[in-house]
């Protein structure tokens, strides 16, 4: 029977992890963090760093980093800023508890695996109500600013490229609460505007975005907190939950343990409460402003918004020396995907049996890479098209079991070998595509093309035989093969 959450806890040892401090403390433990004592990024020093760390180690190998002071704007500021915490796949595995000795040092596609199948082994996610505790008790309430000792500018958030518009905040969790949803939770940028003025930048296809304009009022009380722990963080980043699902709830769920939560100062709201910083404030729902430009995820510059919300700050509230942490967009990977991978899988194959799996290559934003199971003619192209509804995915590659989507050159080897251009492909002119798309010349839409890589059969004017891979070849005329080679040559290896 599938194991139904990941509880399993050990503080310094594997995950899941009640707070973003255990698991730092546990992933520094286990080395592969690079502590930094000082940085000048008013000469983009660190921007330059992380570039260079992810060019050397790629974006499942790079470790994470820990900066202690940063001189931002003329001044040197007190960290820590924590970047690029669960790019490496081995912290992924961690987070989401694959035990310690199973993860290996260099093997990160391996490590993202296990990850993967730890999260396929639990199965759905039975959402757990969150817990209320006092605010005594809350870490997030060690300090409080009211409103005139409030200015956001002395805190370490900077400016991350030179093309930027300023100084963001960019992993921030809004919570916001509305008649129609509930309560959501959701990751989007935040433009520092001014001592007490953050810009709230949801895109209008946003649960986010929704959520506020259903709040029906002039204004929205709203909540930005900083450094959940990394299962809520993953769930306020991606489409896990579902629309009107608590991203708080189905976090617990994974879990297998409620998330505990504490009462705002300013209003109603329950929001984690063993975070770092929680931001509250008012967001005008008839009053917007442009944003932007803003270094987006494809790795180019985004077209800055004409009209987005801001939110006037009331009050901070924050551990003693908080931890910031810093998303070099486009540059790191900023979230653990495997709970969302294992989600798609899962939810997907209910209604698409022949799909075995589901792959965003977040390294090279715009592919989606499906596998399945082929059991008659044309039914690679047919699933691709059931995924038009998926506006990242604009090439859309379709491969058999065999292949490991996880190995994006195998893909594209895949492609090279089984794929006919004509009949194998379809090109749909115009679809729902992604808002940030540097290509797109509409903001969200895209053309797109699909891609059918899989074994022709004869009927889709395939060869007849197919032709065998000489790996599969060898190991039919010789089955012991890798055995004996590992045991007679594997010192050589
Ligand atoms: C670091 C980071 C920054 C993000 N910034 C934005 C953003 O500025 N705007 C946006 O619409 N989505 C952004 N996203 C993606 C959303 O968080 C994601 O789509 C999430 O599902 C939104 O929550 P919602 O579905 O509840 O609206 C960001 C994700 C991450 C990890």
């Amino acid at each position: 029977m599938a194991k139904k959450a990941l509880k399993q806890n050990s503080k310094y040892g594997t995950g899941p992890y009640d707070s973003l401090r255990d698991y730092m403390e546990a992933i520094e433990t286990h080395g592969n963090v690079i502590r930094i004592k000082e940085i000048d990024q008013d000469s983009y020093e660190l921007t330059g760093f992380m570039y260079k760390l992810l060019d050397k180690h790629g974006w499942l190998g790079a470790p994470s980093v820990i900066v202690e002071k940063i001189k931002i704007s003329g001044e040197w500021v007190d960290g820590p800023i924590i970047v690029n915490q669960y790019g490496m796949a081995g912290h992924e595995a961690m987070a989401i508890g694959v035990p310690l000795d199973e993860i290996e040092e260099g093997e990160h596609i391996l490590n993202y695996k296990r990850a993967l199948n730890k999260m396929m082994e639990i199965g759905d996610i039975t959402p757990i109500k969150t817990t209320e505790i006092d605010k005594a008790d809350a870490p997030s309430k060690e300090v409080i600013l009211n409103e005139d000792e409030i200015n956001i500018l002395d805190f370490p958030f900077f400016q991350t490229n030179p093309g930027d518009n300023g100084r963001f905040i960019n992993t921030g969790n809004l919570i916001t609460v509305d008649p129609e949803q509930g309560r959501n939770v959701g990751t989007y940028r935040m433009q520092i505007k001014g001592p007490r003025k953050i810009g709230i930048s949801p895109e209008k296809n946003q649960d986010g975005w929704k959520s506020l304009m259903n709040s029906g009022k002039d204004v929205a009380q709203a909540v930005v907190v900083l450094g959940t722990d990394p299962i809520v963080f993953a769930m306020s980043s991606s489409k896990t939950a579902r629309t009107g699902q608590d991203e708080l709830e189905i976090a617990g769920g994974f879990k297998g343990e409620a998330i505990e939560v504490v009462k705002c100062e300013n209003s109603d709201i329950r929001v984690p409460a063993n975070v770092e910083m929680i931001i509250e404030g008012e967001i005008p729902l008839n009053d917007f402003e442009p944003e932007g430009p803003f270094g987006e995820m494809y790795g180019y510059m985004g077209k800055p918004h004409e009209e987005t919300f801001y939110m006037n700050i009331k009050t901070i509230t924050h551990r003693v020396n908080p931890m910031f942490v810093n998303q070099f967009t486009g540059v790191t990977r900023g979230y653990v995907t495997t709970p969302g991978e294992a989600a798609s899988i899962r939810g997907f194959s209910k209604f698409m049996p022949e799909l075995r799996g589901f792959h965003i290559p977040i390294d090279h934003v715009g592919y989606l890479f499906l596998s399945i199971k082929k059991t008659k003619p044309h039914q690679g192209l047919e699933l691709a098209e059931k995924f038009n509804f998926l506006p990242l995915g604009k090439i859309v590659i379709v491969v058999d079991e065999d292949v490991d989507i996880h190995d994006t050159k195998e893909v594209f080897r895949t492609v090279g070998a089984r794929w006919q251009p004509h009949p194998g492909a379809k090109i749909i002119e115009d679809t729902a595509g992604f808002f940030l798309d540097p290509s797109a010349v509409i903001r969200g839409r895209s053309s797109r093309i699909l891609i059918d890589a899989t074994r022709q059969l004869p009927e889709e004017n395939g060869p007849s035989p197919y032709p065998k891979l000489n790996r599969e070849l060898l190991v039919e005329h010789a089955p012991e093969i890798f055995d004996l080679v590992e045991e007679k040559w594997g010192h050589l290896l």
